[in-house]
């Protein structure tokens, strides 16, 4: 079986893990949360990282201290894993999807804009959605496979209607625009670490900022809101979100080796992109120029998507079809899509990842191509 995205432990994990069990410090507190933490904040540039047990409690405490309020609406892009927003629902808000743009699959910032400015207006300091008198208080970027839009215009859009920028940076770990680290962009920026992603702790997360207050007050809020060192007494609701120290040693170990992941990703890339172009319509992200992706995983727009799935599970190959457009989830409000072609159903429809583990032999990749190749030759 070669699988799709799987973690590749061939670093210090074993070394830095049973140093955890050999001391006993295996639970929330620990030097390895620590240094999970300042290995996070020196990699991206971000001032302060909080580890969290997984993605998407980052992004739910990150949302709340944006100062996201029950009722208030989210703008998200339409194509993105369901925890982007499940993690909104969590603080009573709700998502407003907006359709991605073809070639990046990332959110469509045109249509944002015209969103924007025809749908919205600002009143004291917030934009309100006109039609439904909601405040649309914050805006949640999320860097696609490890792609991303115009940050640039991205945030003139955001700061011109006084949204708050929480990055979805969850698979874009090592990405950057213009030189600037995902997840530094905004008020907050998210890791996950889950089986999948370009580094793994088996599941874990971190929330990123450069505010002072706001990262005491995430660690705050992800430790149970104890405010005293010495008695069991609690402030406020707060979460038991705090990542155990065995998954940060794991984490510590994954961090020494993340720039090594990020070049076998690109050359793992680049070695289907030469020998699949010749399949009629087939297409990958487009990469705008400013953006040096992560290459998380490798995701190719291509005719006969079920059927090639279903022929590469049969050589024993797995591929993965992409999420669901978030439009077409039933927990959605379906009114709040803004779109004008459905570009992310086109998307969705014809997309699919193929193996791209960083522990992947080039043999193996060829072996991959050259099962898509019979694939379509046979057709
Ligand atoms: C876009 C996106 N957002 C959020 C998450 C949530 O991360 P986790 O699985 O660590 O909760 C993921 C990963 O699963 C993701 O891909």
């Amino acid at each position: 079986m070669i699988p799709l995205s799987v973690p590749n432990i061939s670093g210090n994990e074993w070394t830095y893990i049973k140093e955890c069990l050999d001391t006993n410090w295996v639970s929330s507190v620990g030097s390895y949360v620590t240094k999970f933490e300042k290995t996070l904040a020196e990699y991206t540039g971000a001032k302060y990282a909080i580890a969290t047990s997984n993605g998407t409690a980052a992004l739910h405490i990150s949302l709340q201290l944006a100062g996201v309020e029950r009722g208030d609406l989210i703008i998200i892009p339409n194509i993105t894993f369901v925890a982007t927003a499940n993690a909104i629902k969590y603080t009573g808000a709700d998502p407003v999807m907006i359709d991605v743009d073809s070639n990046t699959w990332q959110m469509d910032l045109g249509l944002l804009e015209e969103f924007l400015q025809t749908q919205t207006e600002i009143r004291e300091g917030f934009s309100y959605h006109k039609k439904l008198n909601r405040r649309i208080s914050a805006i949640v970027p999320v860097h696609v496979l490890g792609n991303m839009c115009d940050m640039d215009q991205f945030i003139r859009i955001a700061q011109t209607y006084r949204l708050i920028i929480v990055e979805d940076s969850t698979e874009a770990l090592g990405s950057k625009f213009r030189g600037k680290h995902a997840g530094t962009f905004g008020l907050f920026g998210t890791s996950s670490f889950n089986g999948n992603k370009i580094i793994s702790t088996g599941g874990g997360g971190m929330i990123l900022t450069s505010d002072e207050k706001l990262a005491t007050k995430a660690k705050h809020l992800t430790t149970q809101a104890k405010a005293d060192p010495n008695e069991y007494y609690h402030d406020e609701t707060g979460y038991n979100y705090r990542l155990v120290n065995i998954l940060a040693a794991m984490g510590v170990a994954q961090m020494e080796q993340l720039d090594v992941f990020i070049q076998r990703k690109k050359e793992v890339a680049q070695m289907y992109k030469n020998e699949l172009s010749f399949i009629q319509g087939f297409k990958t992200q487009e990469v705008i120029e400013g953006v040096e992706p992560n290459h998380w995983l490798f995701t190719v727009k291509v005719p006969h998507k079920a059927e090639l799935i279903a022929y590469l599970k049969s050589k024993g190959v797995e591929a993965r079809s992409f999420w669901v457009p978030m439009n077409r989830l039933p927990m959605m409000e379906k009114d709040l899509y803004f779109t004008h072609n459905d570009i992310s159903q086109d998307v969705y429809r014809a997309c699919v990842s193929l193996p791209c583990s960083t522990s992947i032999k080039n043999e193996e990749v060829s072996q991959v191509i050259q099962f898509v190749k019979d694939f379509y030759s046979g057709l």
